[in-house]
């Protein structure tokens, strides 16, 4: 018997496995300089597309990873929400770790949306997957995407602060900050 294929939906979003027709959307997000603002540079289409084949390849392997998101109201892409699991970046995190993480074009932010397909991701990895544990990273200076894993009820972990290893030395963005929600039904 083969099982359906991945699908996820919220009020608003749908999340399905990623498609070759994805591909110049996804680069449209990571060459857009204020989606970039956060990070050391916008990214080229070569490396975008690199990008979605490690994705593709996460998913493959892990059957999670992130995801294109589409308003399920008009199939629009906005972005990309989804968890995965994490490279070894952080010294002093149990591993493997699975992060959760968000990036949206500029006309879909500020409307809930970042939040709305967090929860439908962390939902389906503790309920779902059973995982122990989720983290979060981003840039200390990031406010929006620290609002929404604050809203997302993660909890800071200032022990685990940590320089990170894609940014340039002396770039603002290297100083990253951690939280992590663990599963409530796995106990501690
Ligand atoms: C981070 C990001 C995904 C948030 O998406 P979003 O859909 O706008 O998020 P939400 O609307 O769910 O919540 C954003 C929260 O940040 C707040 N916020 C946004 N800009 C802010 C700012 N400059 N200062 C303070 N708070 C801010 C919003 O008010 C909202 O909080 P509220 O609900 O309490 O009002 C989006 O800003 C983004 O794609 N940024 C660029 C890429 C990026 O940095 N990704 C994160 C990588 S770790």
């Amino acid at each position: 018997m083969t099982s359906a294929p991945f699908q996820l939906e919220t009020s608003r979003l749908l999340f399905r496995p990623w498609q070759d027709e994805d591909r110049s959307c996804f680069a449209e997000l990571y060459a857009n300089p204020e989606v970039m603002r956060y990070f050391a540079s916008p990214l080229t289409r070569q490396q975008s597309d690199d990008g979605i084949d490690h994705y593709i390849g996460f998913f493959e392997r892990d059957g999670f990873c992130m995801m294109p998101a589409r308003l399920r109201e008009t199939g629009e892409f906005i972005g990309i929400i989804g968890i995965q699991t994490m490279r070894d970046l952080v010294e002093g995190l149990e591993q493997p770790a699975v992060e959760i993480g968000w990036r949206l074009l500029p006309e879909a932010q500020g409307k809930g949306l970042a939040t709305e397909g967090a929860r439908a991701f962390l939902n389906h990895g503790l309920r779902n997957l059973r995982l122990p544990e989720i983290v979060a990273i981003t840039a200390i200076r990031n406010t929006p995407s620290r609002r929404v894993i604050e809203k997302l009820g993660m909890t800071h972990r200032p022990e685990l602060e940590f320089d990170h290893p894609r940014v340039p030395h002396g770039h603002p963005h290297r100083r990253h900050v951690l939280y992590s929600l663990r599963n409530p039904d796995l106990g501690s």
